[in-house]
């Protein structure tokens, strides 16, 4: 039995990725994946290390069941290219940042969230951080979109 290990990717990791974490990691729950799928979520710049994600993404979070308050902010590390199978960023300047520090052999592990939505085309989750709560719902309605697909798609490759 193989496991597979996925970090979402956003700028601080105060907003969107620890949204998509906790999105994700109920959704694999739902799927009965908890102990084949890791979930975790990183920033690329390092303002908000230790940080408890923003108040406004935890309470659009908490109105919709998820509990953001236990997670706080890390900033991608070089080990985490080899400790993941998966790097999965919000918009292509975290995919840019992620690429640059990358090892060569681990390039191909890097991913926009939205390649795996099947309601909304758009190709990023637009940074919420400098908007209105608005911007903080669709975070979330992308997040369950692109994760249901994730969780089909990482299904396919698990062996059982
Ligand atoms: P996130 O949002 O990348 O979704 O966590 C942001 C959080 C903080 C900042 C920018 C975006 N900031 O400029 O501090």
């Amino acid at each position: 039995m193989n496991s597979i290990a996925v970090c979402f990717v956003c700028l601080g990791n105060i907003c969107r990725s620890p949204s998509a974490e906790a999105v994700m990691l109920h959704q694999v729950a739902l799927a009965k994946l908890a102990d084949r799928i890791i979930v975790d979520s990183a920033g690329t710049g390092d303002w908000h290390i230790g940080h408890p994600p923003d108040d406004r993404a935890q309470r659009s979070a908490k109105r919709r069941g998820y509990d953001l308050s236990a997670l706080r902010g890390r900033q991608i590390a070089a080990d985490d290219f080899a400790r993941f199978d998966l790097l999965i960023a919000m918009d292509d300047m975290n995919a840019a940042a992620l690429a640059q520090i990358c090892p060569p052999e681990h390039r191909d592990k890097i991913r926009l969230l939205m390649e795996f939505a099947t309601r909304d085309d758009s190709r990023v989750v637009v940074d919420p951080y400098f908007g209105g709560d608005e911007g903080f719902e669709r975070v979330l309605d992308q997040c369950e979109d692109a994760c249901e697909g994730l969780v089909k798609a990482l299904r396919a490759q698990l062996v059982v």
